[in-house]
């Protein structure tokens, strides 16, 4: 008798074991599964647009929605076995947000906001459903979105993202003990998951502007608990394994992961982001143990789990052959759309006035073309004209006068004229306009971006040059300081060197030759033949010089290497020291 039972189990375990994952993300038309930060493989070729996605681990299979399928909408896919099931017919007006599933009572709940209704069917063997679903609960002013399952206490909840009055609410299976768990202090309450580990509530509220939180309660709403505050994301579905709450983000269109009791002041981490397609669905990957770990409460599902519980999978789901057509209705027998006058694309779902006014709103013609309505200012037939673009010369400021056509006002004193086009002459200059716009005064920044504020100078409606901020420069500035100390110093060695020439030029030259004898007296003892000073007679070449160096400054290494040595060398040696060596 456990023969069968065990094989099955065998064969689930082995499949299991195959393809661990830890999370699964629904994303264009795939299913994708993650492990430890990695995809490691995703499924659903024959899909279209996979949204909403809810996990059973009793019965390892995934449930989701897909958008544009034409014959079901809602399928499960056994992770066991790899088999695909259609679940639910198609609304003809139908947009499902979540859905969740109760392996105790086999129940699937979903929420539609276009119907703003809860939506189920039972999986139980032998039972009976409406093909579109039963329906569960039908709301006035409240937008269900996300929609959770506690199997251990037997309620639903789920999030109403009307946003005048936002709610987190539950009820029993049968919609009856209606009640608001959470309803101050949320803003759009976009995704919601209960966790059995913790007793608790998680959500996710898509906040005013770019803010978003991450949150908790228990299941009765007390205890609240803000996990998470940030910007920029948009969780659009939000799931709980063991350790971790795992969201899916519009903003930056990837999967993030946050402990779920984090530390203060923690940031989530991302997982993966995707490129193409916005991520949709997320679910957690769990063992049942996990979550209930001996809980009194939770002791039918934890039994489930053990028993190998049996679910009807298969459900008569009357093929509606052909697409399906978003906005119109299907050419009988032929897989084609015949589309309602507004509307084009192969499934009748692209408004023609999509994208087609620039500036302006869009209506249908008769004939159901698209016509513009053009705001203030513009024309065309897409309203991409703009009556400004151009119209005022010189810097003219344009605006629109009381039947929407441009008008200019002038800048400055230069330039008048219905478009400013007419220069204004003056005649005499002291009728030169006044430079009071004129406004010297520097505006610096601290900003980094160095090249912008570097020397940015502009003219103003005078044609003057503004000098701009010039703030100091760190590379720019020492240059220029060391270029002008450099350019002074060489300037004043120019002078000095020109003054020196010119006193050279002037100072008289002697070319008299005069010839050096033993008894002949020294030149210096002459001062009417020779008048210049020593140091003056060493830049003259000796031969020509009546004059010697006094011997104290004579050395031997000028002598050795200066031309005419041989000749000093007489000369001195006809000195009044004759004993000296040279
Ligand atoms: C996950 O990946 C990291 C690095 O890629 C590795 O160090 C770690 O051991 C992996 N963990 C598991 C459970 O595979
Ligand atoms: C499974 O559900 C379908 C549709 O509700 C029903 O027609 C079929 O008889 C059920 N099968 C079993 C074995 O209960
Ligand atoms: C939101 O709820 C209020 C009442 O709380 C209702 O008046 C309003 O119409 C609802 N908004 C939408 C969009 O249904
Ligand atoms: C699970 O199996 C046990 C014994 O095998 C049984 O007592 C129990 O009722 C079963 N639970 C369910 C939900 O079928
Ligand atoms: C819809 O039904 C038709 C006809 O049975 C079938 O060929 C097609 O594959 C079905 N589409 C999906 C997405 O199941
Ligand atoms: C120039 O700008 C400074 C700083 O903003 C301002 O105080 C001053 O009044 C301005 N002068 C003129 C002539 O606009
Ligand atoms: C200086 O620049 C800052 C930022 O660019 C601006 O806010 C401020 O008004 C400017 N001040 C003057 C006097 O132009």
């Amino acid at each position: 008798m456990c023969r069968t039972e065990c094989v099955l189990a065998l064969v689930a375990l082995s499949f299991g074991v195959a393809h661990s994952w830890d999370i699964a993300v629904t994303t264009g038309d795939q299913l994708e599964f993650y492990s430890n930060k990695t995809k490691t493989h995703n499924e659903g070729v024959r899909f279209r647009d996979l949204t909403a996605l809810a996990y059973d681990a009793v019965h390892n299979m995934l449930l989701f929605v897909d958008k544009q399928s034409d014959n079901a909408s809602i399928f499960s896919y056994n992770l066991g076995t790899k088999k695909y099931r259609s679940l639910v017919r198609r609304r003809s007006y139908e947009n499902i947000q979540d859905l969740t599933f109760d392996p105790v009572e086999g129940k699937l709940f979903w929420t539609d906001t276009n119907e703003r209704s809860i939506f189920w069917i039972s999986m139980k063997p032998g039972s009976k459903n409406n093909d579109y679903g039963n329906l569960l609960i039908k709301m006035d002013d409240e937008i269900p979105r996300a929609i959770a399952v506690d199997s251990c206490r037997g309620y639903i909840y789920w999030t109403n993202i009307n946003i005048t009055k936002p709610t987190i609410e539950r009820a029993r299976f049968d919609g009856s003990e209606r009640e608001v768990v959470v309803g101050t202090d949320i803003y759009m309450p976009i995704s919601l998951a209960i966790d059995q580990r913790t007793k608790q509530i998680i959500w996710a509220d898509d906040k005013e502007g770019i803010h978003y939180s991450i949150e908790s309660a228990d299941l009765n709403g007390k205890n609240r608990k803000t996990l998470l505050v940030g910007t920029h994301h948009q969780p659009n579905a939000l799931t709980v394994s063991k350790d971790y709450i795992y969201w899916v983000d519009w903003g930056y269109k990837s999967v993030w992961q946050l402990p779920k009791d984090p530390p203060k002041d923690t940031e989530p981490q991302e997982i993966t982001a995707f490129n193409n397609d916005l991520p949709f669905g997320i679910v957690a990957n769990y063992k049942i143990e996990d979550q209930t770990r001996g809980d009194p409460e939770c002791k039918e599902l934890s039994s489930l789990s053990q028993n190998n519980s049996v679910i009807n999978e298969t459900f008569y789901i009357p093929s509606d052959v052909g697409l399906f057509c978003v906005h119109g209705i299907k050419v009988n027998g032929k897989s084609l759309c015949n589309c309602t006058p507004g509307y084009t694309g192969e499934r009748c779902d692209i408004s023609v006035c999509q994208n087609y006014c620039f500036q302006g709103d869009c209506s249908l013609t008769s004939g159901g073309q698209p016509t513009c309505n053009c705001n203030n200012g513009y024309s065309g037939d897409r309203c991409e004209v703009n009556a400004c673009t151009g119209y005022c010369l010189n810097n003219g400021i344009c605006t629109l006068n009381e039947k929407s056509e441009p008008t200019c006002q002038c800048l400055g004193r230069d330039h008048e004229g219905a478009r400013c086009e007419t220069p204004i002459i003056y005649t005499t200059t002291t009728e030169a306009p006044p430079k009071t716009e004129t406004n010297q005064s520097c505006n610096c920044t601290t900003s980094e971006d160095q090249s912008a504020i570097a020397f940015s100078s502009k003219t103003n409606e005078n044609g003057d040059l503004i000098e701009g901020c010039s703030a100091w420069d760190p590379v720019r500035d020492p240059v220029i300081m060391v270029l002008g100390i450099l350019c002074g110093l060489l300037c004043l060695a120019c002078a000095v060197l020109i003054t020196k020439n010119l006193q050279l030029r002037r100072r008289p030259r002697i070319k008299k030759r005069i010839i050096v004898n033993k008894n002949v007296t020294p030149m210096t003892a002459r001062p009417d033949q020779c008048e210049i000073t020593i140091e003056n007679c060493c830049n003259m070449n000796i031969c020509e010089t009546p004059c010697f160096e006094p011997r104290s400054t004579i050395r031997p290494s000028l002598l050795d290497s200066k031309p005419g040595k041989e000749e000093k060398k007489n000369l001195i040696a006809n000195m009044e020291y004759p004993d000296d060596p040279y």
